[in-house]
């Protein structure tokens, strides 16, 4: 029987993630469960910073972006020796279960704990959108409406100058947050590490932004393509005689992660920390609290972390009609 938990925030922080503690140490409250918060992620699983949390010490924070809790990446987690150091300092404690909010190598953490047959839930938490077992994961809306708000604000500025735009946005391996943030932002062409698209490409889509009377033309670009902002920029820089562009770049980088939740954050943290919780409560281990079809599900993290989200190729091609 479960009379104690912990949670931990791991990997890069989600706006959300505080919504998200919130809703563990609240439900495990309210099961009669004493809850602890463990610090700087499985770094600090690793050295034992756990310190118990109530229901008012985690008041006020919902709000806030980032995790109160801190986090860490932490390949040490990952070796025998890292991950056997960790159970100790919660068996000298008597914790008998944990709750990991956070993206693929968080999970995958957890996906071992869950191995070594150590009690744990998963909350699918990353900006990236790029972890199979929930459509939207903790985040990604508050990171796109801050993508969206810089491009918004590129938008103007481009046009009184009747420039082009190169907009960089994060995402690791995956292109969902160029995508989303480009049909939203109205971009004239998006590229995506999933569906290569090549330098002439994208200098022909910025062109006839300009051939059709646009005095803007915006491409957004995800990190993790083969032509990021940098190269495609180096690319437009050679051939600029024939390209003709007058050109600037931008990079949101880590602008898009620190933002305070919005509703739709807050309230999918709320539920799926909760979930994690329920999961917890009814003995189902070793799974990944997410959102499918507008309900909280609970996937296997053996297939969380052997299983791959695709891109929308259909959504790709949908922002191409409507930069027409
Ligand atoms: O996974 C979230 C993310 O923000 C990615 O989009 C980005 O590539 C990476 O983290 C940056 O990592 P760090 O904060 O460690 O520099």
């Amino acid at each position: 029987m479960i009379r104690r938990i912990a949670v931990v925030t791991s990997g890069g922080d989600a706006p959300g993630m505080n919504a998200a503690i919130r809703a563990v140490v609240r439900a495990g409250a309210q099961k009669g469960w004493e809850v602890y918060g463990v610090r700087q992620g499985y770094a600090g699983m690793i050295s034992g910073v756990i310190e118990r949390l109530g229901p008012r010490d985690v008041g006020g924070i919902m709000h806030l972006g980032g995790t109160v809790l801190g986090t860490a990446r932490c390949p040490e987690f990952r070796t025998e020796e890292g991950s056997h150091r960790a159970l100790r300092q919660f068996s000298q404690r008597d914790i008998d279960a944990l709750v990991v909010i956070g993206g693929n190598g968080s999970q995958a953490g957890a996906a071992l704990l869950s191995e070594m047959g150590f009690p744990v839930a998963g909350v699918a938490s990353t900006i990236d959108n790029d972890l199979f077992g929930s459509e939207i994961t903790i985040g990604v809306d508050t990171a796109l409406n801050i993508a969206l708000e810089a491009i918004d604000r590129l938008k103007v500025t481009a046009s009184s100058h009747s420039r082009a735009f190169l907009v960089q946005v994060m995402g690791r391996d995956c292109g969902y947050l160029a995508l989303m943030a480009g049909i939203a932002g109205g971009a004239e062409a998006i590229v995506v590490p999933e569906f290569e698209t090549t330098p002439e490409e994208v200098a022909q889509a910025l062109g006839a932004a300009w051939d059709r009377g646009k005095k803007h033309a915006v491409a957004v670009v995800a990190e993790g393509a083969r032509y990021n902002a940098q190269a495609l920029a180096a690319y437009f820089e050679e051939h600029e005689a024939r390209l003709g562009f007058d050109l600037r770049v931008t990079t949101l980088g880590h602008v898009q992660r620190g933002g305070a939740p919005g509703v739709f954050d807050r309230i999918l943290a709320s539920r799926l920390g909760a979930a994690a919780v329920e999961f917890l409560a009814h003995g189902q281990f070793g799974v990944l609290a997410g959102l499918n079809r507008s309900a909280v599900t609970a996937t296997p993290l053996t297939d969380v972390v052997s299983s791959k989200k695709e891109l929308d190729r259909g959504m790709l091609e949908l922002a191409r009609v409507l930069a027409q």
